[in-house]
């Protein structure tokens, strides 16, 4: 294999660091930027010695002039609670961030990856999702910022491919879960788990029939890499996630089992606007164009995740927003 100078946006944050510690341990010449909006150093801290490691501060709305072979864009707040805090920062980080590494990979040739999600797929009317679905996104609801933006950074991707033949790579990132996630990120892994641990109750939106699939990190990293490495007649988008369907119900239960509290109460509270019912990778691209498939169950990545959660102080970690 041969050894590359690889660009990380957003790698100081939950799916970042672990990507960067993939790329570091191959021997991969590793450049992360972030503005610690929603993370901290501690998530790279352990890479900081490694010779082939460097972090930088910035903030991907402003332009960045460096020399790389790879890209992979990642910055941008994630969880609802983080990308409405400020939802014109979102959209002009997803936006000007992918101007600004897809000029980047034009002037360098370099291969550029783009971290989409499957809330470009809006509030779903098609299940499971192919990624010849196009949505039912509301552009002028409070997620809007988060999905719009990350539409409109495909659009970027796809006419710099047109146009100016950027080899570019797009991944629909469905759920992740794992080991460094925010504990106050809101998301309904984190919520659970670090109620679970308090041991005081777990609060559950609506009545938890609605549904959502768990990709576990090591997975979804090993998709981006293979994405990234895959054939560049593939641009993509492709779904990397988890297919296996919980209702948030049974993620609950699950939690409260493997924290060893069963019997705490829920509570439930009312379901956030524009809040998709039912969310659900169709990966069969993903199979026949880059032989990948998760492997980690929901039961063995919770227990990661949960081992984790006991292993930091809840102290350590400020609440990027008040909204969590
Ligand atoms: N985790 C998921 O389930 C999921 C699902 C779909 C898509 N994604 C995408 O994957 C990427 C990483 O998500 P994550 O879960 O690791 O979230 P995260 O919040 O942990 O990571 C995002 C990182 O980007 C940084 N960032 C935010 N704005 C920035 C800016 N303007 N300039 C520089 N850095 C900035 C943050 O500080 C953070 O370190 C995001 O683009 C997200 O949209 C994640």
């Amino acid at each position: 294999m041969s050894l590359k100078r690889i660009l990380v946006t957003g790698g100081a944050g939950f799916l970042g660091s672990h990507l960067c510690d993939r790329l570091v341990g191959q021997g991969h010449d590793v450049i992360c930027i972030d503005n610690f909006f929603t993370s901290q150093k501690g998530n790279v801290e352990h890479l900081l010695d490694h010779r082939n490691f460097e972090l930088i501060r910035h903030d991907v709305t402003h332009p960045l002039w460096l020399e790389v072979d790879e890209i992979y864009n990642l910055a941008c707040p994630a969880a609802p609670g983080h990308y409405q805090y400020n939802p014109i920062k979102t959209m002009k980080t997803s936006v000007m961030g992918a101007i600004n590494v897809l000029g980047m990979a034009k002037r360098c040739r370099a291969k550029v990856l783009q971290a989409s999600t499957s809330e470009i797929y809006g509030d779903p009317d098609v299940h499971p999702q192919p990624e010849t679905y196009r949505g039912n996104v509301n552009p002028i609801g409070p997620r809007a910022c988060y999905d719009e933006g990350k539409r409109a950074a495909e659009t970027l991707f796809f006419d710099y491919h047109r146009s100016n033949r950027v080899n570019i790579r797009v991944v629909r990132i469905f759920n992740t879960y794992g080991p460094r996630m925010h504990p106050y990120d809101g998301r309904v892994v984190s919520n659970f788990i670090r109620q679970a641990l308090h041991g005081n109750k777990v609060t559950m939106f609506g009545d938890g029939t609605q549904s959502r699939s768990f990709c576990y990190v090591d997975d979804m990293v090993e998709g981006l890499v293979s994405m990234m490495n895959g054939p560049d007649d593939f641009p993509g988008p492709v779904n990397i996630g988890n297919p296996n369907e919980f209702t948030i119900m049974q993620l609950a239960r699950l939690v409260l089992e493997l924290t060893g509290r069963p019997n705490l109460p829920l509570e439930h509270l009312p379901l956030p606007p524009d809040d998709p019912r039912q969310r659900q990778p169709d990966i069969r691209l993903a199979r026949e164009r880059l032989n990948w498939e998760p492997k980690v169950q929901l039961r063995e990545g919770l227990e990661r995740t949960i081992a984790y959660f006991r292993s930091i102080r809840f102290d350590d970690f400020r609440a990027p927003t008040p909204n969590y």
